[in-house]
Parts: structure tokens; sequence; C-alpha cells
């Protein structure tokens, strides 16, 4: 059974959930089916509203599902799982505390803030280039620096999953380029496996080993693509035919591109 496995999972916004004034209940998500490995980075691509963040919120037990199932490391989630970490758009780090106060802050929770704990965040900072700002505040630090705090924080008790929702989407877009890096290297070195939330085709791709492509609201699956680009990646993956070949797949399974054939695509054949 592959390591975590979302099946049919729906979900109706309903009476004491809802946000909006409205009394109608919101599908938020029709059917979305996939499977992951351990390890493996899946990115999840779809238009604005269709469901991704509440998917992600569903895996990690945060909100129920209306039908359907998720099970993560052979066990069905049913309640807040107690072992991934979660990167949102924004870094959310506390003002008042020190960058490594901030990557701590899940131990202080856990109850587990030890020395131990210490030096993994100090490794960790390390890994991503901040060793020199441990004791600086989020304020001193760019928005690309910040995020590299939030993954940290994300990282820091070793979860097995690890849950994006847009955590670049509001860099630009150099900075993007190398937090994509950093993200594959990481991986790479933790072995987490990583469901990834964007609205950029490239670097679902340039990230992922699949990406999941979903429909409007109420979202269903419109396309799995297999990513089988070569590790190590570098920004060089970017230019060559099987990437632009994915770029157009998804593309059309988003619904931007019109289907057409390879002769009329002008597609290096
Ligand atoms: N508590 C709620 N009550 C009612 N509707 C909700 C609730 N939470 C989410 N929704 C609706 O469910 C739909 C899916 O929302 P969701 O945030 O999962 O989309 P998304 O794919 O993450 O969008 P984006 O790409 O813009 O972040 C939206 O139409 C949203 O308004
Ligand atoms: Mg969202």
């Amino acid at each position: 059974m592959a390591f975590g496995t979302i099946r049919n999972v729906r979900k109706v916004f309903s009476a004491g959930e809802l946000i909006s004034r409205s009394r109608e209940p919101v599908v938020a998500l029709d059917d979305a089916s996939f499977d992951f490995e351990q390890g493996q980075l899946v990115a999840l691509l779809g238009p604005s509203g269709c469901g991704k963040t509440t998917l992600l919120r569903i895996v990690a037990g945060l909100i129920s599902k209306t039908s359907g199932s998720v099970n993560i490391g052979g066990r069905e989630v049913t309640e807040p799982l107690g072992d991934y970490g979660f990167v949102f758009q924004s870094p959310s780090l506390m003002p008042w505390r020190s960058v490594i106060d901030n990557v701590l802050f899940p131990m202080e929770i856990l109850k587990n803030n030890n020395k131990a704990a210490r030096a993994r965040a100090n490794e960790l900072l390390g890994l991503v280039g901040l060793s020199n700002f441990a004791h600086a505040r989020p304020h001193q630090l760019s928005g690309g620096m910040q995020q590299r705090v939030a993954l940290c924080r994300a990282l820091i008790h070793q979860p097995k999953l690890l849950l994006m929702d847009e955590p670049f989407g509001a860099l630009d877009e150099l900075t993007r380029l190398e937090m994509n890096d950093l993200l594959l290297r990481i991986r790479h070195e933790t072995g987490a496996s990583v469901l990834f939330v964007t609205h950029s085709i490239s670097e679902a791709i340039y990230l992922s080993d699949k990406v999941i492509v979903f429909s409007r609201r109420p979202a269903r699956v419109a396309k799995e693509i297999q990513i089988d680009l070569p590790y190590p990646r570098s920004q060089r993956t970017r230019f060559t035919p099987a990437f632009t070949q994915a770029e157009r797949i998804a593309s059309e399974a988003l619904g931007v591109l019109a289907p057409g054939s390879e002769a009329e695509t002008g597609a290096a054949s």
C-alpha cells in the first residue's frame, strides 16, 4: 500500500462550518483520489477556489471530510495528524521571538524543547543558509528568508509528511527559483513526503514526481501527470524537451491551452 492514499474525498461545507452568510452548502471537493509514496513530492495544481487548501486541511486531519478516505502511513486520518509539518503562503512567524525560537516553537508545544531540539534547529538553519540570523527578529529578514524560517519550523520535529500551501507564491521570481532548489535539496536530505499546492505550472513540474491537476470547483482530479525528469534537477532542466512536454500536458489539463497535435504546437519530435 502507498504511504499516502486519498480515495474519493468529497467535502461539502454545510451549516455550522459555513463562513459565508448564505445558508447554501458549498461543495468544495467533489471527488479527489490519488496516491503517493514515502519520499515523493506531489504537486497539486488547480484554479483558485477549487479546493486545494481544503484538501490539505483534510489530509492533516484539521477538518472533517464528508465522504471518502485518507490514509497516511497505514492509518486512516480521523483526527489531527501528529506527524506533519505545514507551511503556509505567508510565513506567519511570531514577531517578538527570535528566528531560532520561532523554529523551536513546535517543540515547545510538544514539550520537547531540549538540547537536541536546539541542535537540530541550528542544523536546519544552516541547511537553509540562515546560521548567522538565528538570533535576529523576523522583521529583520526578507520575505524569502522568513519563508525559509517557516520551512525550518515545519521540519523541526522531523515529520514524515510536509504540507505546503502556495509557500512561495508571494515571493519574487528569482527568490522563488532559489526556494525551489532549496526545497529539492531539503526534501532529498529529510526523505519527507511533500504535498505542494501551487498555481504555477512550471513550479509544479520542476519540483515534483507527480502533478495532480484539479478541475474547477467542485474539484475532481482532471489529470495525473508522472514527472520523470531526472534528479538532481537544476534550472537547466526547465529548458529540456521533456519539461516543455510536461508543461503542455498540464496546460491542456488546466484548460489554458486547447489540445493540439504535435505538429501544430511545433513540439520537438
Ligand atoms: N468554511 C467554509 N465555508 C464555506 N465555503 C468554504 C469554506 N472553506 C472553504 N470554502 C469554499 O470552498 C472552496 C474551496 O476553497 P479552498 O480554499 O480549498 O480553495 P483553493 O483551491 O485553496 O483556492 P486558492 O487557490 O485561491 O487558495 C472555495 O469556494 C471556498 O470559498
Ligand atoms: Mg488555497
